[in-house]
Order: C-alpha cells, then sequence, then structure tokens
C-alpha cells in the first residue's frame, strides 16, 4: 500500500504549501467530511484535505452550499481532524459567518480553530474580505482565499457556469487575487475559470494556487472526493476525472447481501457464535 504508512511522518504546514509551489512540486487536495473517509486519503499520502462546504450537497443532500452551520462545519472538521496525521486540514467558513462583520469572523474562525484542530481556514471572496483576511493571518490562523466560481454566491452568478471569461472579470479576478496574496493568504482555490487566466494568476502571486476547473498550470489540484470516486451520481462536469466507480460498487455490494439475507446464507455458521 503507497502512502505514509509504514514511514515517518511530517505534517504538511501552509508554509509547506508555499515552499511546493517555489520548488514546482504539485499540490494533491482532496475534500473529506467524516473520519473514515479521511483516515483512508491521509493514509494514501494526500497533501490537503479541505473540510469543504460542499458537505452541504455531498453529506446533508442539500442543493447548495448555503444553508450548511456553523455548528455542522465543526462537527464534520471535528471528525476529519482525529483522522489526519500528516495532511494539512482545511475547512471553510460556512456562508454567513464572515461576511458580516470583522468581529464576528474572528470570533466565528476562532471558535472553528479551537474547537476542530484544523490547521487553516478557507474563506470565499476577493477585495470585499481582505481585511478580514488580514486579520486572521494577523491573529494567526492561515487563510486560503476561493475566486473564480465561488458556490456561495450562486443566487449572484445564476448558476454553476464557467466564470471570468469576460476580460472585465478576468481582470477583476487577478486583481483580487493580487489582493488576497497581500492579505497573507498561503493559497488561493480557483474554481472553474479559463485555464490562461488562471496561468497567469499563478505567476503572479507568492502564494499557492490550487485549482478545480482551472487547468493544469495551478500550483495544485482539489476535486470533491465523492465526485473522483464515482459516489456521486449524475454530475459529470468537464473538469472531473472519475478514478473509481464506487456507487456500482456499492449498489453490487448491497444487492449481493440482499440476495444472501433472502436465500438464508448469510451468515453462515462460520459467522455465528
Ligand atoms: O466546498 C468545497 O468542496 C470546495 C472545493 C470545491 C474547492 O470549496
Amino acid at each position: 500500500m503507497a502512502g505514509y504508512l509504514n514511514t515517518d511522518i511530517k505534517k504538511v504546514t501552509a508554509n509547506k504549501f508555499v515552499a511546493m509551489k517555489r520548488q514546482g512540486e504539485k499540490i494533491s487536495m482532496l475534500t473529506a467530511y467524516d473520519f473514515t473517509t479521511a483516515t483512508i486519503i491521509d493514509g494514501a499520502g494526500i497533501d490537503g484535505i479541505l473540510v469543504g462546504d460542499s458537505a452541504s450537497n455531498v453529506m446533508a443532500g442539500n442543493a447548495d452550499t448555503l444553508p450548511i452551520t456553523l455548528d455542522e462545519m465543526i462537527y464534520h472538521a471535528r471528525s476529519v481532524a482525529r483522522a489526519v496525521r500528516r495532511a494539512l486540514v482545511v475547512c471553510d467558513m460556512p456562508f454567513g459567518t464572515y461576511q458580516v462583520s470583522k468581529d464576528l469572523a474572528v470570533a466565528n474562525a476562532v471558535r472553528m480553530m479551537k474547537e476542530t484542530g484544523v490547521d487553516a481556514l478557507k474563506l470565499e471572496g476577493g477585495k470585499e474580505i481582505a481585511d478580514t483576511i488580514k486579520h486572521l493571518v494577523d491573529i494567526g490562523i492561515p487563510v486560503i482565499g476561493h475566486l473564480g466560481l465561488t458556490p456561495q454566491s450562486v443566487h449572484k452568478f445564476g448558476g454553476y457556469g464557467v466564470r471570468a471569461k469576460e476580460t472585465a472579470e478576468a481582470e477583476k479576478l487577478i486583481a483580487d487575487a493580487v489582493a488576497l496574496d497581500k492579505a497573507g493568504c498561503f493559497a488561493i482555490t480557483l474554481e472553474k475559470v479559463p485555464a490562461d487566466l488562471a496561468a497567469e494568476v499563478t505567476k503572479r502571486v507568492s502564494c499557492a494556487t490550487i485549482g478545480i476547473g482551472a487547468g493544469h498550470a495551478t500550483d495544485g489540484q482539489i476535486l470533491v472526493y465523492a465526485d473522483m470516486l464515482g459516489l456521486t451520481q449524475g454530475f459529470k462536469p468537464k473538469f472531473l476525472r472519475q478514478y473509481a466507480h464506487l456507487a456500482q460498487q456499492m449498489n453490487d455490494a448491497v444487492q449481493a447481501y440482499i440476495t444472501d439475507v433472502k436465500a438464508a446464507t448469510f451468515p453462515s455458521v462460520d459467522e455465528s457464535y
């Protein structure tokens, strides 16, 4: 089994992400929301795990990320942090917990750090939250920014389409990325933007860029684990590569179990006390 098992474990830090960018080593990230999945993903040797607010979709079945609460994110983040020994663990601040005021953002961020054991937080948005991010970084919280398709703004965008295809939005995105870099972000997620724009941002900022649907020039890549493992059904955007078809395997296993129960071939004598 490849990964960190049987080797010395050195925890990945926010500074390590920046060092990897400088050294040209690509950064691998996936999401996770629970202990069991995070144990497997971390054991395989991933660099970073995001407890994304996509938990709202993947775990709770909501149509978007807006409904998930601070308490729910803390529950997921704590479960993941408990499992992880090597990867950098980052948690999304959910919608409404950092946009209202800087003071409320700081109070919520401090609560997330104290109650979860994660290593860093992620916030969506550009210049409008750069001050808040600078404050979080100043008090010792490493922050990842998130630009392009920011799912918490889905109602403003009117959908989940590719962002910044037009010059004005692309120029704004570059200015936002520079502002986040200056504010002290150690990384910026770029979601669903043209590959050449992501390449330009990656050149312009000193922090690492982590792409999802942003081409290959970013310093790293992230996918939602349930999508790349083929657990999510009916979701196959162009940027998604599926590395397994676990929904099919689970269906087959459950059907085999049902057959065995109905035929009374499970449990066997060996499986009984
Ligand atoms: O919530 C999430 O999973 C994310 C990734 C898609 C980057 O923000």
